[in-house]
């Protein structure tokens, strides 16, 4: 089969296009033939083995392997059809339609990948395309899991910082369908897709720093990996919930005494990526609710480029890759 590979940490360059062989599905496993995968801030990072947060960088070069990468194709969100199914494979059967996450297996970068059926792997939603339900695993699942942490009631001010990246652009549209006030802070060029996937109100960080006006909110959720933590405490109502995608190692040891010493909460987690969860999603998609937002479909031979898009953040929504000859 054919799949986009890399064999050394690197540049985007370092992605091309190579024949490798065909996974063959475990007894517990499906064999899905990939239809799309979104390009993402995280796979960019696993190219070059460089992590937006530093702690993350050993742990992550043990995953990903020492000196070169022992998983040659990347992505972690896909969408596909079931191409077979091992024996004890209950749920699935052969032709069904599914988006989800191949977690840190990766492989949706390849035309076929093979994952335990337990994975977060669901039906589709029917009313999109295979390229637009590949652009909302990840962004939709760490927006819904960390917006739930924080417990927003209708009415409530939330602030999403970093809301026009992958997770930011679901975080606006989740919190506003919470029935919260939302807040979204991103560069100019993003400021016009915020306010039509429905940013109640926008900031541009460029121009402006929304912990220095005056203004504070009931929950603020934040992908910007250098967000100074005081600012974002001091920028919280009381009761106020900062929830934290992109935590620095200081973060983690403060989030817990900021909790226990004020009435205040920082909370940071990792997203368990459950598949109840993406069923969510996919529910929120079918209602009308939330949208993907997918900005470019490109084809394999061009994930350098999409790869230079996503680093580059010169995108309006998702970078898709385009799998196969689909
Ligand atoms: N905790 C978890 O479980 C988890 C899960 C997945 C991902 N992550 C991590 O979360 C990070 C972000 O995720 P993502 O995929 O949503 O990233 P992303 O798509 O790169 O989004 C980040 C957004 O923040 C904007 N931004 C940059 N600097 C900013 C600033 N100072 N103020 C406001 N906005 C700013 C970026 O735009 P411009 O650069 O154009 O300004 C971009 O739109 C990644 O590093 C990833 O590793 C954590």
């Amino acid at each position: 089969m054919k799949a986009v590979i890399y064999d050394r940490y690197g540049p985007p360059e370092v992605l091309h296009v190579a024949e490798v062989e065909k996974p063959m599905p475990a007894d517990d496993e499906v064999l899905i033939r990939v239809m799309a995968a979104e390009a993402t801030k995280g796979d960019c990072e696993m190219r070059k083995c460089e992590f937006a947060v530093s702690w993350l960088s050993l742990p992550m070069r043990l995953v990903l392997g020492i000196r070169k990468p022992k998983r040659r194709v990347l992505g972690g969100y896909f969408s596909g059809v079931i191409e077979s199914v091992g024996k004890e494979v209950e749920e699935f059967k052969p032709g069904d339609e599914l988006f989800g996450s191949a977690r840190l297996r990766l492989g949706g970068y390849g035309e076929y990948v093979a994952l335990p059926e337990s994975y977060t792997i669901v039906p589709k939603p029917s009313n999109i395309s295979f390229e637009e339900a590949s652009s909302v695993p990840l962004g939709g699942l760490n927006a819904l899991h960390f917006l739930r942490l924080g417990n927003i009631r209708p009415g409530e001010k939330v602030l999403i910082n970093g809301a026009g990246g992958s997770i930011g652009i679901f975080g606006v549209q989740i919190a506003k369908s919470m029935g919260a006030k939302v807040t979204a802070v991103d560069k100019t060029e993003k400021l016009e897709l915020l306010r039509s996937i429905g940013a109640d109100h926008v900031i541009d960080y460029t121009q402006e720093d929304f912990t220095r006006n005056g203004n504070k909110y009931d929950v603020i959720m934040s992908t910007v990996a250098g967000a100074s933590y005081p600012d974002m405490i001091a920028s919280l109502n009381p009761g106020g919930r900062y929830l934290i995608a992109n935590p620095k190692f200081m973060d983690m040891l403060r989030a817990p005494l900021t909790s226990m010493f004020s009435d205040k909460k920082a909370i940071f987690a990792f997203a368990q990526e459950k598949p109840e969860e993406l069923l969510a999603l996919k529910e929120m998609i079918e209602t009308g609710k939330i949208k993907a937002v997918v900005d470019q479909i490109l084809p394999m031979d061009q994930a350098p480029e999409a790869h230079r898009l996503v680093e580059s953040e010169q995108r309006l929504g998702a970078i898709v890759i385009k799998i196969g000859n689909t």
